[in-house]
């Protein structure tokens, strides 16, 4: 009777460590750019940051933290929307430790990409150093709930990955290298052979349920249509079928991944269409303003160009689909994750 009594007390002692979530996975693990960094690149050399006002205006508490946006980011909904905690915090954070970390933790680096060459345009943290990080991690979550606890709590966690944007408008489009090695063509393949490393890595290092998403109407962002003036500055068509091309390919690599890999749950998080229904009709979502952001003039300020004494702020950025000219408002993140929600994460709730 005794050995039966100590495992059952140990039991319960992780269960309180864990049993914050209400959800069905037990915490929300994040990969990416800016789509989804939660503060991480405040903690890093860089200029690619927006820990200053007005970004975070709309933040519990008006603070920013480093998000790329008046308010919280999909990971935050998502997480919120499945029964865990509302905010996930980044890993580089160091005013948080491996008991917030054990619910939901972000390694994702504004201005990164699936390329090496593209994190290093604005010096950020790589793909492959947000998996170091994330092995990183799994030590400290050995370390805290025992191996098998932590061991459960990786293969049950659901696993965000949002990333890709920066790849082709930061680096392919902008700088002479990756144009003098590959087409477009060419360089989506490269892109898609890291996602399948990564990918895989993951795998072999535990995670089982990963939601990947597509790349956004790239072409609808206001930067790029800022630069679109023979078209009067409307979305640039080539770049949003750039990215749906993409995400067809993304779409093949994850059926092959679920096919070749037992015990993957490999999900497609499509955010395209609704993306692009929201910027063409705004109004049927409770927003007006589709074309710029918020932040400055709406049609080239993010980062540090979006700061406090831009004298040109809007008053309200819950009308406005973009928050600065490159990332999405709160109220557009919220109902993009909903969406999210309902469709490819239906199944967690
Ligand atoms: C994490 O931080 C909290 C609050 O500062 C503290 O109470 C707790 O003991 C820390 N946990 C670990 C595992 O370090
Ligand atoms: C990216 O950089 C890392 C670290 O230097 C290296 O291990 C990896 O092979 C590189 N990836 C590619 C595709 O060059």
């Amino acid at each position: 009777m005794e050995n039966l009594y100590i495992p059952w007390l140990f039991l319960v002692h992780t269960l309180t460590l864990v049993a914050k979530c209400r959800a069905k996975v037990p915490a929300v693990i994040v990969f990416g750019d800016s789509s989804v960094d939660s503060g991480n690149n405040n903690f890093i050399p860089t200029i690619a940051r927006s820990n200053f006002q007005p970004y975070g205006q709309d933040f519990p508490g008006g603070q920013p933290t480093g998000r790329f946006c008046n308010g919280r980011i999909p990971p935050d909904f998502i997480s919120e929307g499945l029964g865990c905690k509302p905010i996930i915090p980044a890993y580089l954070d160091p005013t948080h430790n491996i008991s917030d970390f054990a619910t939901g933790v972000c390694f994702a680096s504004a201005g990164t990409g699936y390329d090496n060459a593209t994190s290093d345009v604005v010096q950020v943290i790589p793909l492959w150093k947000e998996v170091e990080y994330y092995k990183e991690y799994q030590k400290k979550l050995k370390a805290y709930l025992g191996v098998r606890n932590a061991k459960k709590l990786l293969s049950e966690a659901l696993y965000l990955i949002s990333i890709g944007t920066n790849d082709f408008l930061e680096n392919y489009f902008t700088l002479p290298n990756r144009q003098s090695q590959f087409t477009v063509k060419q360089y989506e393949d490269f892109l898609i052979d890291l996602a399948a490393d990564f990918l895989k890595k993951l795998y072999v290092l535990g995670a089982r349920k990963i939601s990947l998403a597509g790349l956004p109407p790239m072409g609808c962002l206001p930067l790029e249509r800022t630069t679109n003036i023979m078209g009067q500055n409307s979305c640039v068509e080539e770049r949003n079928n750039l990215a749906l091309e993409f995400n067809g390919k993304l779409k093949g690599l994850v059926a092959k991944l679920n096919e070749e890999l037992p015990g993957l749950d490999l999900m497609f998080s499509d955010v395209y269409y609704i993306f692009l229904q929201i910027i063409k009709r705004p109004s049927a979502f409770g927003l007006e303003e589709a074309r710029v952001g918020c932040c400055g003039t709406g049609t080239f300020e993010m980062s540090f160009l979006c700061d406090q004494f831009n004298p040109f702020t809007c008053q309200d950025a819950n009308k406005y689909v973009f928050w600065d000219a490159f990332h999405p408002s709160e109220k557009t993140n919220r109902i993009i994750s909903e969406y999210a929600l309902k469709t490819s994460l239906a199944k967690f709730l």
